[in-house]
């Protein structure tokens, strides 16, 4: 069996189709249009496995679509693909609006023309899992429930807005059409292959090189961690036992301000990778201007998936930080090859010199 699953060169979904491989003979086939984000280096130890077929191609080109659709007929489809960092979207929204709501639009309609003439059998277990995020929910004041999957949207940035959008898109054509879908609503991940425009892994990155630690506003905002393979695995989960028309709250139970997220990291780092002074990488932090917009509090009820589904992450902050350190320090190379020209450029434009 077969499934298709896109934007899988980025971050979630690579390390979703390592995760995956690991433990499944299921071949996956991976459309990425492989833009700034998406990164062949994190799918490299796949070269030749005949279970990974990559595909480089636009989940809006619906001709692409339908031919790989026909050719290898995935059981499932996984989408992950999209623009995916709030600070671009508010340099940058029309490529969001392209790929997160267009991009999903078009994808749906030939995953709908697909399914619609598959064998009865086979039209009854198939299903198109879609991969959102906490955001589209909006923000929390520090006394406020975490959000539940009846919490009502309220998207506050042009990447939550386009992702909330694709959510919407994705509910109307189970209702209208059918369709059988299944969507996710994940918190903030971490952990290997995530792209150094990030919080974790741009502090991670600058610590090591010396120069500043970018902290936006007071540092105090709220997001709810979670380490990237305990989402991989909720979505299995999902995938293998949602219930058709439902969407699942995944997080860490892991709610921490940014500045706590950033000066644990940096005790981590003291600790795996001493500064040669002596001194400790928290002196690095540096308060910059805020984001406009920003929201202030993320966190996730994650209880409907653990009841429903037995869904629980395995890692808390402290391990899965570790890891990513861990991860980070032995990957140069890695690094080294998604810090190319283009990385510089936006660093340069969001931060200055
Ligand atoms: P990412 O930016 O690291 O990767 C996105 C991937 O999608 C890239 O490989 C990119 O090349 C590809 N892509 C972009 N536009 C495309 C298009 N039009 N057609 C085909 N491929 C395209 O993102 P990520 O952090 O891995 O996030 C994956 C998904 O999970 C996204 O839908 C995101 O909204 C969601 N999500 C992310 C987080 C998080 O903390 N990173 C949390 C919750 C949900
Ligand atoms: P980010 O990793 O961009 O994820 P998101 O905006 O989707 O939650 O940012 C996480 C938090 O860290 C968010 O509150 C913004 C903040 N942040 C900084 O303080 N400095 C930075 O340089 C970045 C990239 C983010």
């Amino acid at each position: 069996m077969t499934i298709l699953v896109t934007g899988c060169a980025g971050f979630i979904g690579s390390n979703f189709v390592h995760t995956w491989l690991a433990s499944s003979d299921e071949t996956v086939i991976n459309l990425d249009k492989l833009t700034y984000a998406g990164n062949l280096a994190n799918l490299k130890s796949l070269q030749g496995d005949a279970r990974h077929v990559f595909v480089h191609g636009d989940i809006g080109d619906r001709a692409l679509v339908d031919q790989l659709l026909r050719e290898h007929q995935p059981r499932a489809v996984l989408n992950f693909a999209a623009e995916s960092h709030v600070d671009r979207s508010i340099h940058g929204p029309g490529e969001f609006i392209q790929t997160n709501v267009m991009g999903t639009f078009h994808l749906l309609e030939s995953v709908r023309a697909y399914w619609q003439v598959l064998p009865e059998t086979q039209r009854q277990s198939f299903r198109f899992l879609h991969v959102s995020t906490d955001e589209v929910y909006g923000t929390l004041s520090p006394t406020d429930p975490p959000f539940a999957e009846t919490k009502n949207y309220e998207p506050n940035s042009p990447y939550s807005a386009s992702k909330a959008a694709s959510d919407h898109l994705v509910r109307a054509w189970h209702h209208t059409y059918g369709l059988p879908v299944l969507t996710t609503n994940c918190s903030n991940n971490y952990g290997p292959f995530h792209f150094p425009e990030k919080l974790i892994p741009l502090v991670l990155l600058n610590a090591l090189a010396g120069k500043a630690l970018p902290i936006y506003g007071d540092g105090q905002q709220v997001r709810d961690w979670l380490y990237v393979q305990d989402h991989c695995r909720a979505i299995t989960r999902v995938l293998d036992a949602g219930k058709v028309g439902e969407t699942y709250n995944i997080g860490g139970w892991n709610e921490k301000p940014n500045l706590e997220v950033v000066n644990t990291l940096c005790a981590v780092l003291d600790e795996l990778k001493p500064r040669a002074d002596g001194k400790n990488y928290a002196e690095q932090i540096t308060y910059v201007k805020d984001r406009p917009g920003h929201d202030r509090r993320y966190a996730i009820d994650a209880r409907k998936v653990e009841r429903e589904l037995g869904w629980r992450p395995e890692e808390t902050f402290e391990t899965g930080i570790r890891k990513t350190v861990a991860w980070y320090l032995i990957n140069q190379a890695w690094v080294e090859d998604v810090t190319s020209g283009a990385y510089r450029q936006w660093v340069g434009q969001q931060y200055g010199a």
